[in-house]
């Protein structure tokens, strides 16, 4: 249902679009990943100073990305109703079926209004970003509509590989629409592609392949590119981005991307200001393409002097895309954070010895085989288990009115 009450109207070709509200979901486990590098005889400095990662979220047995993206999305859906929302775009790279869209699974799970298109996408990490590009142009083509993102991933490589320590689990769900209340997108965007293989899953695998330095270096390359391409096209003077934000498949991956783009520029930078924006990261691990948007909460949630400030939102997705956006933050956005939600969240995971997540990593949850899962997890949403070949969901506490 479009039009309905609340829902601006503004002529096409004058709106101003962006993200008006968005929320965080994560897995029921975490690792400490102290507890890794005991297991794994590494100087726990490494994890924590070499790669700036703490700990990691696990998924639970009854959890993926459907309930985790469709736990994010819900706050948004209490607070704001489905008035406008014709659109669900769900972003992933740990896709759970070949054919059927997560997003018409969440669509189901949020009680979605059945006039709404609802599709998958893919691009590495980069799905996240390319799905609010999408959503911008949609809101742009009728700002009565509004468009549901959810970016949701389970981060997996192998067993005791040297990506291990940065796997994580996270989902991030915002609703793009017309006269934002968070931030206001603007227009131009920086893009880079090229075909690497730096990161890739093929279909018989559920964890990744990857090449690990040279994916380090794309990463570069591909901000360094689409800082390039944006200053092409008319491009932003360094001094006028108030925040950065980057892809962080690991915090220290964004510090070392970010030194290489201030000598590009000749720009000099306090190392100290991306911190704020690693601390959500820094616990999940990589969530793939929900991993910059959960900077993006990090920042909103945590620092109070943004009001009318410019962000640089860099995303990187594995194959490979770039794309470097900017944003204005919207006065008074304080008054429309939950302080403390996240951290909650957070500090509600329950931990989990090494010898259960790797008895969890070992257990393949794409598998089709019928199966009831164990009710663990204590989101909004359960992966119940697998009925002739198809997966099957439950709410686990009553829709509100
Ligand atoms: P590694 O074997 O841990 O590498 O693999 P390392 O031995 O070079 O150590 C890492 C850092 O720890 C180094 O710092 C060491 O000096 C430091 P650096 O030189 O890089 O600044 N270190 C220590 N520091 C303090 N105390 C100590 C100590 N010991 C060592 N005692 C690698 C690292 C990133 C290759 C691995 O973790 C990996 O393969 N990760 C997965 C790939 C990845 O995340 N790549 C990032 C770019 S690609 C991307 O972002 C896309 C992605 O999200 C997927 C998608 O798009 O879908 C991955």
């Amino acid at each position: 249902m479009s039009g309905g009450a609340g829902v601006p109207a503004v002529a096409p070709g004058a709106v101003r679009v962006g993200i008006h509200d968005l929320a965080v979901a994560t897995g029921h486990h975490v690792l400490d990943l102290d507890d890794l590098a005991a297991r794994n005889g590494v100087d726990p400095a490494k994890y924590h100073v070499g790669l700036g990662q703490d700990a990691f979220s696990v998924p639970a047995a009854d959890e993926d990305i459907v309930t985790m993206g469709a736990a994010a999305a819900l706050p948004l859906i209490e607070r704001h109703g489905t008035d406008g929302i014709r659109t669900v775009l769900f972003a992933t790279e740990s896709g759970v079926d070949q054919s059927k869209s997560a997003a018409v699974v969440a669509h189901g799970l949020l009680g979605l209004p059945s006039t709404a298109r609802a599709v998958e996408l893919k691009q590495a990490c980069y799905g996240g970003t390319a799905a609010l590009v999408a959503a911008l142009g949609i809101v742009a083509r009728d700002p009565r509509e509004r468009v549901l993102v959810i970016a949701s991933d389970v981060a997996r490589y192998d067993l005791d590989s040297a990506a291990e320590p940065t796997q994580g689990a996270g989902a991030v769900a915002f609703l793009v629409a017309a006269d934002p209340d968070l931030i206001e997108i603007e227009p131009a965007s920086g893009l880079f592609s090229a075909d690497v293989d730096d990161f890739w899953r093929p279909n018989d695998r559920s964890t990744a392949l990857v090449d690990g330095r040279l994916s380090v270096s794309a990463y570069v390359d591909a901000l360094l590119g689409s800082w390039d391409d944006l200053a092409d096209r008319g491009g932003i003077a360094p001094a006028d981005i108030d925040r950065w934000l980057h892809h962080q498949p690991f915090t220290k991956m964004a510090l070392k991307a970010h030194r290489a783009w201030s000598k590009h520029v000749g720009a000099e930078f306090d190392e100290t200001e991306l911190a704020t924006g690693f601390t959500y990261n820094r616990r999940t691990g990589n969530s793939y393409t929900a991993s910059v948007f959960l900077a993006l909460a990090a920042l909103l949630d945590l620092d109070d002097d943004l009001d009318g400030r410019r962000l640089a939102l860099f995303s990187y997705g594995s194959g490979s895309v770039g794309e470097l956006l900017t944003g204005i933050v919207k006065p008074g956005y304080r008054a429309l954070r939950r302080a403390g939600q996240v951290a909650g969240l957070l500090d509600a995971r329950v931990p989990i010895s090494v010898d259960d997540y790797r008895e969890l990593h070992a257990a393949t949850s794409t598998s089709s085989e019928a199966r009831q899962n164990p009710a663990v997890t204590t989101g909004p949403f359960r992966f119940t288990g697998v009925e002739a070949g198809a997966r099957r969901y439950a709410r686990t506490e009553p829709t509100p009115n």
